[in-house]
């Protein structure tokens, strides 16, 4: 915590002058730290957090100098810190292509502000209970189609549930027959965000050139067609106000000088809450599951709990899960002027990336870091810098309290319907699938 405390005191202006330039870091090549930092992202960050501390630069291809924070102290001063210094949207351009230039994860200052407002009505803690019914319905009937005594992945078949919830919460579509279509077209769609394979192109030609694609051109054309139609219904809906999917709610929702949002702002934040919160909850929900089957202990008592009504252990589960094996491993936000931090005068350009997989691994915070322990939760909720797996500050997941009530209806259906074992006995691997951590096996189990 050394370059912490020199932080503290030279903004008191009582300690040494912050020193101008990058914390120290490994000095391999910028190729060689991104192909290790591509493939064995969480190792890589806590060999350099061993030998630099809780603060150092590390170098990737594509985005630049990363400085990498692993202290609760230094993550605070970057999640309360000027939106218009720490920019989060400008990290996430490699996205623009793909969901518009409207899209909340890649806008900055005031314009992203003014399309968070408009995004937050939906998602705010109460609202939950409205779509529980619909996601806890879904949860139950895929279910109970799974196999039976034999290995299977969980994974895709939680993709499936999360894809499911979001097209009719988020899209409000219900219609057998305008579902199918939809539903296909998402889920190519959604390829371009989770293929390395697609994703690569768009790193090779930038986000400004990729429309020239024509293949590209073509998936994303489809999409829209098929949300054009649904957005031109909902405008005619006469059921409009009683409705409670986030499209009605949009459709209703007013900028601030009381003007609609426009087809296209719709369109790309219905895309960027389809690509934000498909793939990151059927993570986290396959983590779970991975994580319980090897502690059969653990989850006879959550089943036990759900049985009995009780949610106290189930929300823990939710929250150890979410430390122990945290999704998205970092959040970058690009500095746009100098910044002091840390006892650095940080340079304007620079990526500065509160460290999640760190902080939440730090031994000081939670003691023995690497054992799953939701009892560590119990009756000591987890702290705004110290459980970080939704980010923070004026970029904090929009989607967080949706993400967990969705977690706690599938994982208490599962639970309550069926006993459930590993397929294979050692713990899963991580495995990187373009930003996401999943589990190596897919949280392969044996259902009974
Ligand atoms: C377990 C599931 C999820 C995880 C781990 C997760 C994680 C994250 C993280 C780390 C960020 C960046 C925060 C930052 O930069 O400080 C983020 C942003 C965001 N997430 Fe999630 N997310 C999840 C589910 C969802 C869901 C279900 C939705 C919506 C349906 C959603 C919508 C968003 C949006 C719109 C943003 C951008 C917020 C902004 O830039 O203002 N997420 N999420």
């Amino acid at each position: 915590m050394e370059a912490a405390a020199k932080a503290r005191t030279s903004v008191n202006g009582h300690g040494p002058r912050p020193l101008k330039g990058l914390p120290p870091g490994p000095r391999m090549h910028r190729v060689a730290q991104t192909a290790i930092w591509s493939r064995q992202a969480q190792w890589f960050l806590e060999q350099s957090r061993a030998r630099f501390g809780p603060m150092f630069s590390i170098k990737i291809a594509y985005e630049g100098d990363w400085v990498v924070l692993a202290d609760p102290e230094l993550v605070k001063q970057v999640f309360t810190g000027d939106p218009k210094v720490f920019h989060a949207g400008e990290g996430n351009q490699i996205l623009r292509p793909i969901l518009g230039e409207n899209s909340v994860l890649v806008l900055d200052e005031k314009k992203h502000i003014g399309q968070r407002k408009l995004l937050l009505p939906p998602f705010h803690g109460e609202r939950m209970q409205a779509y529980g019914e619909k996601m806890t319905e879904i949860a139950a009937r895929e279910i109970e189609s799974w196999p039976t005594g034999v290995p299977y992945k969980l994974r895709p078949r939680m993709q499936a549930i999360t894809l499911e919830i979001i097209i009719e919460t988020v899209f409000g579509v219900h219609d057998g027959e305008r579902m199918e279509p939809l539903r296909e077209a998402l889920r190519d769609f959604l390829d371009l965000t989770t293929n390395p394979r697609v994703l690569l192109p768009v790193l090779m030609v930038g986000p400004d050139r990729v429309n020239l694609i024509p293949a590209f051109r073509r998936r994303v054309e489809r999409v829209d067609r098929l949300i054009a139609t649904e957005i031109a219904e909902r405008r005619r809906a006469e059921d409009l106000v009683e409705r409670e999917d986030v499209l009605s709610m949009l459709v209703g929702a007013r900028h601030e000088d009381g003007s609609p949002m426009s087809d296209k702002e719709i369109r790309d934040e219905l895309l960027t809450l389809l690509v934000a919160g498909h793939e990151t909850t059927a993570t986290a929900l396959s983590w779970a599951m991975e994580r319980l089957t090897r502690h059969p202990e653990k989850l006879e008592r959550l089943r036990a709990e759900v049985l009995d009504d009780e949610d106290a252990y189930l929300t823990a589960t939710i929250q150890e899960t979410l430390r122990l094996r945290p999704v998205i491993v970092i959040v970058v936000r690009k500095l746009t002027e100098a910044v002091e931090l840390g006892g650095y005068e940080l340079p304007a350009g620079a990526g500065v990336t509160p460290c999640i997989h760190l902080i939440h691994r730090d031994p000081n915070i939670y003691p023995e870091p690497d054992r799953f322990l939701p009892e560590r939760f119990i009756d000591n909720p987890p702290g705004t810098y110290t459980w970080i797996p939704f980010g923070g500050g004026v970029r904090r997941c929009l989607g967080a309290a949706f993400a967990q009530f969705e977690m706690a209806v599938v994982l208490r259906e599962l639970v309550r319907r069926r006993q459930i074992e590993p397929a294979d006995p050692a713990p899963e691997r991580n495995y990187r699938r373009a930003i996401t951590e999943t589990p190596r096996h897919d949280a392969e189990v044996i259902l009974r």
